[in-house]
């Protein structure tokens, strides 16, 4: 018979405890401790069954080499965020907020795999709504199998069936394993279903991708532990009112967690935007002040964003900083850096500042054009044409050198722009370009070239 039993789960390290404490001993979190009362059935799975074998002992030598096979999913933007397709047997979580996408993603993933087999499980839609939302998106394909159930020995007895070539699991939170009686969505739940998807990944080579919700801080719903099993994170993010979604690897056991995809919403689907310089900078008639351009960089794919700063006398006692897209410690940072060593008084300024497109860039580069922007502001001065920035500033007022300059250069160089103004300490031959390259020692350097 099955044995019950009443156990506190930690939600944030998945710790397991015998009393409800308000703050968990293991990771130190207030409040994450929830009840669940967990019916454990003797364990037999189909995929547990095979799984007997004695282990084997390798010396690391004697293991032949193997290359990940990986599938191309020609969707270029993942593929390149996942280092170059889906490893085979790999699991894959992809998290967001609700309604960025994460389904409209996964179905296109699946319609356009027209060589392989696909089995579609969904636990949140019914069969009709994703045969409309697949009208939507507009591609033909054979081999595409929607399942709409949510208990994971049946989803298993279907694939034994079907033998599709991709898993993909709408979403982890709604699946119930029979091994287990706590409620869908519940901590044991998930880290029961996520492990019998992870077994079934491993024993058949099948690749499994999950969505996961996400809570209000922005983490995914679920113990934490769920992100360590896994192995591929993705993030889908970006503001639900812009067009532009942002796709990152918060951890990715194959590849770099470096690279961004970035996809456009549109009626018929997500579109992949190849070339993010074109569509991030908006076309102007006459030049602004506040605006200016920064030569940064996504991985290792450059990118041009445009950086749009705001400076107005404070109407209220303690003047206003807000930021969309940059963080706002480095904001205040760089307007003290500008107090200090270039003597501008913007403490009694509100200063707001805007990355456009909806996107969030953590490249230090962009410093140099943050702090154009606000100056440009400040003296209600546009900048000269057609000029760009790729530059980190120190603390004591000087340009610092950043990575792949030349990179940086030539996507500038492409997108037709005149001059970019980097660090002296970068090591790079001018000549070597068609662009003008100017050399800044400091903030003040910077200054006398610009106003
Ligand atoms: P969805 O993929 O259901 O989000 P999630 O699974 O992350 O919760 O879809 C999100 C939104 O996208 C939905 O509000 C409608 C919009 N959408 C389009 O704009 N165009 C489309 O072609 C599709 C399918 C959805
Ligand atoms: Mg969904």
């Amino acid at each position: 018979m099955a044995k019950s039993k009443t156990i506190y789960y930690c939600q944030n390290c998945g710790a397991q405890h015998a009393t409800w404490m308000g703050k968990c001993s293991q990771c130190g979190e207030w409040n994450t401790i929830v009840e669940e009362v967990v019916e454990k059935n003797a364990k037999k799975t189909p995929w547990q069954e095979d799984n007997t074998k004695k282990p084997v002992l390798f010396n690391i030598k004697d293991i032949p080499e193997t290359s990940e096979t990986r599938i191309i999913t020609h969707n270029d933007e993942l593929d390149r965020v996942l280092g170059g397709g889906i490893v085979l047997g790999s699991v894959i979580l992809l998290g967001g907020e609700p309604g960025i996408g994460k389904s409209t993603l996964l179905l296109q993933v699946a319609l356009s795999l027209k060589h392989l087999k696909v089995l579609y499980v969904s636990g949140e839609e019914s069969a009709s709504q994703i045969k409309l939302r697949a009208e939507r998106i507009g591609i033909e394909t054979e081999d595409c199998y929607i399942l709409t159930e949510t208990q994971t020995q049946k989803i298993f007895k279907q694939a034994k069936s079907i033998q599709p070539q991709i898993l993909i699991i709408d979403s982890i939170q709604t699946l119930q394993s029979e091994y287990v009686e706590s409620s869908p969505g519940s901590v044991s739940q998930i880290r029961e279903c996520t492990s019998e998807l992870i077994k079934f990944a491993k024993t058949t080579n099948v690749p499994v991708i999950l969505v996961g919700h996400i809570t209000k801080e922005g983490s995914i719903a679920g113990p934490k532990i769920l992100e360590h099993m896994v192995d591929v994170v993705l993030q889908f993010e970006g503001e639900r009112n812009h067009l532009y979604r942002l796709l990152r690897a918060q951890k990715n056991r194959f590849g770099s967690t470096a690279e961004l995809g970035i996809y456009e919403m549109q009626g018929s689907g997500l579109r992949e935007v190849s070339n993010p310089s074109e569509v991030l900078i908006s076309p102007k008639d006459t030049p602004l002040s506040g605006n200016a351009i920064a030569a940064t960089l996504e991985g290792i794919r450059p990118m041009l964003i445009e950086i749009q700063a705001l400076v107005s006398t404070a109407v209220y006692g303690t003047p206003q900083r807000s930021t969309t897209g940059f963080d706002i410690k480095r904001l205040n940072m760089l307007l003290a850096v500008l107090e200090k060593r270039a003597g501008f008084q913007l403490g009694s300024k509100d200063v707001f500042l805007n990355i456009t497109g909806g996107i969030r860039v953590d490249d230090p580069a962009i410093d140099l054009a943050v702090l154009c922007a606000i100056l440009s502001s400040y003296e209600n001065e546009p900048l000269p044409d057609n000029c760009c920035f790729a530059g980190e500033i120190g603390l004591s007022g000087e340009v610092r050198p950043v990575n792949r300059i030349e990179k940086r250069i030539i996507e500038a160089e492409k997108l037709g722009y005149d001059v970019i103004f980097i660090s002296k300490h970068n090591k790079v031959k001018t000549s070597n370009f068609q662009i003008r390259v100017e050399m800044l020692g400091t903030v003040g350097d910077l200054y006398r070239m610009l106003f």
